[in-house]
Order: structure tokens, then C-alpha cells, then sequence
């Protein structure tokens, strides 16, 4: 049975044009709201949220480094972890072409895998911009944003995952 959960809407806004993929305005707003304590920020790309923040190659980053590789060796237990990977879109050789790695994470069945067992050893809380709704053993669907882009580009969707469980792993 699917669990009930809150669910809004983001109007479409412009991005800052500054990075490809940057958060709109409204997406990053309310990401701040809701965030608090102990940031993980992965996939970060320009952006300044969270204490420690993982991008392959963006000098806003606080380590540029694979997320697989980060993920695999780091220990620390967060209360968000927040992250926009690159999703698996139309014409991905032409829009992924601008970041440090060309693959979407999204297609990546290793790395989504690791990601998941990840965040149920480290994480209380997920905010995750994807094309897709991701849910995660151990974490309930607390609240999801569509988040409507205009014109004909892809819907995307804000996900806020909480834990309800440490599964046994
Ligand atoms: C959609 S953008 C995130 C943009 C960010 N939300 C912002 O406001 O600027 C995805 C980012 O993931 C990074 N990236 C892609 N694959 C990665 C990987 N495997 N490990 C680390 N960073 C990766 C890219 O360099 C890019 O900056």
C-alpha cells in the first residue's frame, strides 16, 4: 500500500543561466527552508548548500571527486543529504556535455545501489531533483514537489525521503 504524502507544485522559473542544471530560484529556496544541521550535498555542481559538497569537477565544490568514490570510503552520518544527479534525458551526449563526466547517474544501476546503501547507514533526510521519484527501504515519501519547467522540457521532481527505519543490513 502506498503510503499518503504531501505533494505541491514549483511554477516554472528561470535559472540563473550560470551552470547548466543550476537550481531555479524556487527549487533552491525551498531546499533551504527545509534543511538543517549536518549537509551532504552531492552532485553539487555550483551550488553552496551544505557543509560538504561533491562534484566531479565544479570549484564551488568542497571535494571534486566521484560520488562512487566518495561514497565508498566516507563514514560520517548527515542530517540531509540533498542531490541533483544528472538525469538519463534526450540528447544526453549534447546536455551532459558541459560537466567533468558525460554518464547520467540516473542509468547507472551500480552507482544507485551503492547511493541507496549509503544513505540508509548515513542519512535521516534526502532531498532528491530527478526525473524519477525514488523511494528507499528504511525511508518514507514525505512530501514531493513537481517542479514545472514551461515550454517542453521535462517535468522534474523534488523528493523529500525521511527515514522511518535503520534496516538491517
Ligand atoms: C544537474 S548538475 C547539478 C547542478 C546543481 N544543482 C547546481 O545548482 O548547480 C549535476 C552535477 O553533477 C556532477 N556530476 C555528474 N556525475 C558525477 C559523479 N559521478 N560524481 C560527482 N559529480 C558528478 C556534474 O559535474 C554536475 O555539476
Amino acid at each position: 500500500m502506498v503510503r499518503k504524502f504531501e505533494m505541491d507544485y514549483l511554477p516554472p522559473s528561470a535559472t540563473t543561466g550560470e551552470y547548466p542544471g543550476a537550481f531555479p530560484p524556487n527549487v533552491d529556496i525551498v531546499i533551504r527552508r527545509l534543511v538543517g544541521g549536518r549537509i551532504l550535498h552531492l552532485f553539487s555542481g555550483s551550488s553552496l548548500i551544505g557543509e560538504e559538497r561533491i562534484d566531479i569537477e565544479h570549484r564551488n565544490a568542497t571535494k571534486n571527486v566521484n560520488v562512487k568514490d566518495f561514497i565508498a570510503s566516507d563514514n560520517r552520518n548527515w542530517d540531509w543529504t540533498v542531490m541533483d544527479p544528472p538525469y538519463q534525458i534526450v540528447s544526453a551526449d549534447i546536455k551532459l556535455s558541459d560537466y567533468g563526466i558525460k554518464t547520467a547517474a540516473s542509468s547507472d544501476v551500480a552507482l544507485r545501489r551503492a547511493m541507496k546503501r549509503y544513505f540508509q547507514e548515513h542519512t535521516e533526510n534526502i532531498l532528491w531533483l530527478d526525473i524519477c521519484a525514488p523511494v528507499i527501504k528504511g525511508f518514507y515519501r514525505k512530501k514531493l514537489w513537481l517542479v514545472l519547467t514551461g515550454g517542453f522540457h521535462t517535468v522534474r521532481v523534488l523528493s523529500w525521503l525521511k527515514r522511518e527505519m535503520r534496516p538491517l543490513l
